[in-house]
């Protein structure tokens, strides 16, 4: 898969010049060979971007090369290029006078070790938004354009993401280190060390928000806001607030299958045969478990009750059962924000917005006023987007083996790991926390283990999960080829 490009769209990475062919006069010194200014293969790659169009990213934006004659001239060791003495000067516990107990350096460089995790997950998922908010913006204004990710994006992408999950599931052991110091010993320092709490974690908020987890999903204790407690932390609210600013992962990823996978695909089509698969193979399978010939009753009785949920989240039938299937995520009522709706309706728990004007629950943010502009939105149009969203969700997974689809298909996976591995992380967490402190409350103030255990009915990729309910094996839907003529995947003769 490597060394094609995606059908999909144009190649934008060509290598049109071996690299040592690019240098031709003898002064000034060689310049960087993938340096976009000097180099003919540099100059090659932002032509072939440029011309394409400007939603394509350039070699240097996607890999953050910096060009090696900008280097300061300087003896690079070891301990310079690491800082390590800066770093090892910070687990003294100054803050407070020192260190009042052997185990709290170990407290102190378990938390570093997390933050500096945290650090790096968050530099990978930037670059994940950076990629797709621009291929999700170039798409939305030029709908009439065959835009899409390319395939170096979109494995730069899965790489990324795999990264972040590969991270968080690897400082799960560090649980196990801290689980050395005894609760007891935990007593000796933990009251000098209140009201600092895990809570106060700014990058723990930052890759929530950066993920999409909504405000009305969050548990808030007796808070009106998690940002309550930040306050303090002037630095860190200025990049928390702008990471609010941004469109989360999750509301990229799902405007790129409504809006760039959507159209690509034979949508009515698809969702009728797979749902006339899906029944016909309920069919094949009770009939193995029932007798059809005295039990057809049954039969029919248990299909109707599997297909029901299938149809319903598929076509949105039924808004109100959608709702309250999401109710078990919803913390906290959301806001009205001016939709009379939100006062009636005291289930709306719509991933979404209300959804009978699009008012966003979401938090007060720029973005989010910026999104509730279109409060005036109509019910069905919301819908609509919703089921776009579906059931190109349904085609990439139902077809992931396709060569087009795979890399698409190994996106959405990844993001589902990626949640699958913080909900681990807050998992491993709280047993921890329990072990240390048993029901205590916390030093932030919350009720300890009794929040933390709320954490993990934490979504925020809701439609990726909710999607493994509805899932058919690939072998019994009829194959797909894509035609590019028609920039569009079609259903091959013999369905
Ligand atoms: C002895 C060790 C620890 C104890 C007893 C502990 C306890 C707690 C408690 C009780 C809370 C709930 C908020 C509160 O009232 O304080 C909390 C939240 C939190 N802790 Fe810890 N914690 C420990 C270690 C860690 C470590 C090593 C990290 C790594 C960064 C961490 C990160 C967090 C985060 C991010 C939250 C916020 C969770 C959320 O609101 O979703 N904690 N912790």
């Amino acid at each position: 898969m490597d060394s094609h490009t995606h059908p999909i769209t144009p190649p934008h990475f060509e290598e049109t010049q071996p690299i040592n062919g690019s240098s031709t006069t003898s002064s000034p010194p060689p310049s960087h060979p993938l340096s976009s200014n000097n180099s003919q293969i540099g100059q090659e790659r932002s032509k072939s971007s440029s011309s394409s169009s400007d939603h394509s990213i350039s070699y240097e934006e996607l890999h953050g090369l910096h060009p090696l004659e900008n280097a300061k001239k300087v003896i690079v060791t070891y301990n310079n290029y690491i800082m390590t003495d800066e770093l090892l000067k910070l687990q003294n516990g100054d803050c407070k006078g020192g260190l009042n107990h052997h185990d709290e350096h170990l407290f102190i460089v378990v938390h570093q070790s997390f933050e500096l995790w945290f650090k790096q997950i968050l530099f990978e998922l930037d670059s994940v938004q950076t990629v797709l908010r621009k291929v999700v913006n170039y798409a939305t204004s030029h709908s009439n354009e065959d835009v899409d990710l390319t395939v170096e994006q979109t494995q730069i992408l899965v790489h990324r993401l795999n990264r972040a999950d590969q991270i968080l599931r690897y400082t799960l052991g560090t649980f196990d280190i801290l689980e050395t110091m005894h609760p007891a010993d935990f007593l000796e320092y933990r009251s000098v060390i209140g009201p600092a709490s895990g809570f106060q974690s700014i990058q723990m908020r930052e890759l929530e928000v950066m993920l999409g987890l909504r405000d009305c999903n969050r548990n808030m204790g007796s808070r009106n806001s998690f940002e309550e407690d930040l306050q303090h932390d002037l630095i860190g609210m200025k990049r928390l607030k702008q990471r609010q600013s941004e469109m989360s992962v999750r509301k990229l990823v799902y405007r790129w299958l409504e809006e760039v996978v959507y159209p690509k695909i034979p949508a009515n089509q698809f969702i009728q045969i797979f749902l006339e698969r899906k029944k016909d193979h309920l069919m094949f399978q009770k009939c193995r478990w029932f007798n059809p010939e005295t039990e057809m009753q049954t039969i029919q009785e248990q299909i109707e009750r599997e297909m029901k949920p299938a149809k319903q989240w598929i076509h949105i039938e039924d808004t109100e059962t959608h709702i309250k299937g999401r109710q078990q995520f919803k913390f906290k009522k959301p806001s009205t924000r001016g939709c009379p709706f939100f006062a009636q309706q005291e289930n709306v728990t719509t991933e979404e917005k209300c959804p009978v004007t699009g008012a966003s629950s979401e938090s007060n943010t720029p973005a989010a006023e910026e999104e509730e502009k279109p409060m005036k939105r109509s019910v069905n149009e919301k819908i609509e987007r919703i089921k776009k969203r579906r059931t190109a969700l349904l085609f990439i997974m139902s077809y992931r083996h396709h060569h087009m689809l795979w890399d698409y298909a190994n996106l959405l996976d990844k993001l589902v790991a990626l949640e699958e591995a913080l909900l681990m992380w807050r998992t491993r967490h709280v047993r921890m926390v329990e072990r240390m402190i048993g029901t205590r409350v916390g030093t932030g103030g919350s009720s300890g283990v009794d929040y933390l255990e709320q954490t993990l009915k934490y979504r925020v990729f809701l439609d990726l999960w909710e999607s493994r309910s509805h899932f058919v094996q690939t072998t019994i839907l009829p194959s797909v080829q894509y035609k590019t003529g028609e920039n569009m995947f079609v259903f091959e003769n013999k369905l």
